[in-house]
């Protein structure tokens, strides 16, 4: 029997001091086996325009692939928070819109949405989303959505001021009513100490050990994405020769005629 992740649990994992996993999934198999593995939560990152939809970037998909990728993910997890992330100007508009389309999110299945950024305006719909009954998930530092403002792919908390303005931006999300933030590509000390002066729980996405919880992209952990692998991602698996040798030995096997066998037929 399990017992279902909810924001009170993240939040009670960072009280008391223990670790928590945060894994993204796209589809309905993965996202079961994973939440079977204990995965805590599970992230239906807009991760997908690049690993599962072999776009560029994470502008390229809207709030309609997001709807059916959160739809498919909730149908196969029982015990996971399951949080959608909302996609590039699925939020930026106006506050009315932002609801509305994170609302979907949570008709589908979804436990909680995830928004990039910080401005006055992000707050606004922070707030308007929380009191809403719509849960949270803030991420700061590198924010793929600003890829072009931010200039690429920079780390970003170098310096003593630039994590002191981080850890000001996430004192304002955590005040609007985030449940959790994720740093991305923070160094490891920036990270740390933003983590020691929050109250909720922060998530690294290559922001090193020191914060409550750790994210990476479900391919680059099953070693399914090949066209690039960050510098903070681990590789588990294989997944890219598993199956190129399945589908190698299945056409071989459909070409010499060993399928299909006798066992394989009515
Ligand atoms: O899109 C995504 O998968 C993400 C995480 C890696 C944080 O935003």
């Amino acid at each position: 029997m399990y017992k279902k992740v909810t924001v009170k649990t993240i939040q009670k994992f960072k009280d008391e001091n223990k670790k928590f996993s945060v894994l993204t999934a796209y589809d309905y198999s993965t996202a079961k086996y994973i939440d079977e593995a204990g995965i805590d939560v599970i992230l239906i990152g807009d991760s997908l325009s690049m690993v599962a939809l072999g776009y560029d970037t994470t502008h390229s998909i809207g709030i309609e692939e997001m709807r059916i990728f959160t739809g498919a993910v909730a149908r196969g997890v029982q015990r996971a928070l399951i949080v959608t992330d909302m996609p590039f100007l699925s939020y930026h508009t106006d506050v009315p819109s932002a609801v509305k389309n994170c609302g979907e999110m949570i008709k589908l299945g979804a436990n909680a949405v995830k928004i990039e950024g910080f401005s006055d305006y992000i707050l606004d719909v922070i707030r308007r989303l929380v009191e809403t009954g719509i849960p949270v998930m803030g991420h700061l530092g590198f924010t793929p959505q600003f890829l072009n403002t931010l200039g690429g792919y920079k780390i970003q908390g170098k310096t003593k001021e630039a994590a002191d303005e981080i850890l000001k931006q996430a004192k304002k999300l955590e005040k609007a009513g985030v449940f959790s933030i994720v740093l991305e590509m923070v160094p490891q000390e920036s990270a740390k100490y933003i983590t020691e002066n929050l109250t909720v729980p922060t998530i690294s996405c290559g922001a090193g050990k020191y914060c409550d919880a750790q994210v990476l992209v479900s391919d680059d952990v099953f070693g399914k994405y090949s066209d690039f692998k960050p510098k903070f991602a681990r590789k588990y698996g294989d997944m890219r020769n598993l199956i190129f040798e399945c589908a190698k030995q299945y056409n071989d096997d459909v070409k010499s005629g060993k399928f299909p066998s006798d066992e394989e037929v009515f």
